[in-house]
């Protein structure tokens, strides 16, 4: 481990070495930009979110964040500095629409102008069009319960992709369509807060339908790119010694990601979710929305971070039961890089159509400090080594993983934790606007430069 901490070599062989492996950092619009009433943008759900009393830890909101709105320049240069082939970013649709549905030029013409500084600095582009704050106004006609917000997507889709075609490398339509759904509709954590089951299944719904009807409009308006979705994965596994933990085990994974891929890949939702799981909460699903969701990929884009223990619930169900004395992160988070090639390998063996897969997200949060001009996190170089040793392993076992981003390349708001939580291989100091790179930075602006000398 100590040696994990101190550099960053992948073994000769690896899939790291390979120049056509896409490595990438990775942000969001409202966890980076702030800006968020400059050149007409509209409020979103998370403004809103945010700006509720209790909602988020220190009452932080985004309306700062990293100030990339004005340093996005700066930003693309730090980030073609460190060597990365690709830079994940989203864009913010309050930004770029009215509430009527009318462009906004200004904000579009920040997309565009920030898009091209990174092709001309040789760096490919990976654009989410949905990455959590949907404009209030649509909120307030019922958000993912309106079945027409997905029309409304279709329509910022359609848009987009017009506007900044041959500027993007990889479209996505959603980011992490569970988190949306669960966190924002079943538990109440994340916007627009509602606590209510029945209502995450049809969040879930009209979000996989909004992106299935999103993804012809993008290969009609822009078919040189590669079209896809982001979905956070979750490994669940069992300390419990009886059958029925090991089915509380494998509920805990139905949930968190047959919901997601069976319906992509499949064209359904996984049976027992809706008889076994969730009796009570079954979708409103219309003749022919299914095969809307199942539109084919290009490629499905993974986030992983944890593994979550389980134990039976003594009704059929899964309560989790945190481990002790394993190595955890400022989240809280189990570090468990097997979980991400178990996986892997388990996707590539129960979808006979699955796409080529990227990991969109993999990185972790700890307290950095900046001391005498230099943050060393050495957790993050080991948790790095060790999760990419483990994509080598998938990729080794026979699974087509093109690629790998590094959630994130600043510091940024963290959803319900605020500030507080600090993801970047850039520490960012939020009085001063200042970046630093942090040693992981420096090690992969290291390997990389590296890498591209071979090649
Ligand atoms: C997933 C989300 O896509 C991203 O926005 C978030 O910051 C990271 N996970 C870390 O929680």
């Amino acid at each position: 481990m100590e040696a994990l901490q101190h550099s960053f070599s992948p073994p000769a062989g690896s899939v790291l070495w390979r120049r056509q492996f896409l490595v990438g950092v990775a942000t969001a619009a409202y966890q980076v930009e702030g800006a968020v009433s400059a050149d007409g943008r509209l409020p979103s759900i998370w403004d809103t979110f945010s700006a509720t009393p209790g909602k988020v830890l220190h009452g932080d909101t985004g309306a700062q964040a990293c100030d990339h709105y004005h340093r996005w320049a700066e930003d693309v240069d730090l980030l073609a500095a460190l060597n990365v082939d690709a830079y994940r970013l989203s864009i913010a649709w309050p930004r770029v629409m009215d509430a009527a549905g009318r462009p906004n030029a200004a904000g579009i013409a920040f997309y565009r102008k920030l898009l091209q500084r990174l092709k001309d600095k040789g760096v490919r582009t990976s654009v989410t069009l949905y990455h959590w704050d949907l404009p209030q106004h649509l909120e307030d006609t019922g958000g993912w319960l309106n079945r027409d917000t997905i029309y409304h997507f279709a329509d910022y889709a359609d848009l987009m992709s017009r506007e900044l075609a041959g500027l993007v490398d990889f479209w996505s339509t959603l980011n992490e369509p569970w988190c949306s759904a669960m966190l924002g509709y079943g538990t109440g954590h994340h916007a627009p807060g509602h606590a209510d089951l029945g209502a995450a299944n049809q969040a879930m719904h009209h979000l996989l339908l909004a992106h299935g009807l999103a993804i012809p409009i993008l290969r009609r308006n822009d078919p040189a790119s590669a079209k896809g979705i982001v979905i956070n994965v979750g490994r669940g596994t069992t300390d419990g010694a009886t059958p029925a933990d090991q089915h509380a085990a494998e509920l805990f994974e139905l949930q968190h990601n047959d919901w997601v891929l069976d319906p992509l890949l499949r064209g359904r939702y996984p049976a027992r979710l809706h008889t076994e799981l969730w009796p009570q909460a079954a979708p409103n699903v219309r003749d022919g929305d299914m095969a809307i969701i199942a539109a084919p990929l290009d490629f499905i884009g993974i986030n992983y971070y944890f593994r979550t223990n389980v134990r039976d619930d003594g009704e059929g169900g899964y309560v989790e039961l945190p481990l002790a004395g394993v190595e955890r992160t400022q989240m809280g988070w189990e570090v468990h890089p097997d979980g991400l090639c178990d996986l892997l390998v388990g996707f590539h063996r129960r979808y006979e159509n699955l796409p080529p897969l990227y990991i969109t997200e993999n990185g972790m949060a700890s307290d950095d400090k900046v001391v005498d001009g230099a943050v060393i996190d050495g957790q993050r170089i080991a948790f790095l080594n060790r999760h990419l040793a483990a994509v080598d392993e998938a990729v080794r076992l026979g699974v087509d993983v093109r690629g790998y981003y590094i959630w994130s390349l600043l510091d940024n708001f963290e959803w319900a934790f605020g500030y507080e939580r600090r993801f970047g291989i850039v520490h960012v100091d939020y009085a001063t606007q200042r970046r630093t790179l942090k040693r992981s930075a420096e090690l992969v602006r290291d390997f990389l430069a590296k890498r591209r000398s071979m090649a």
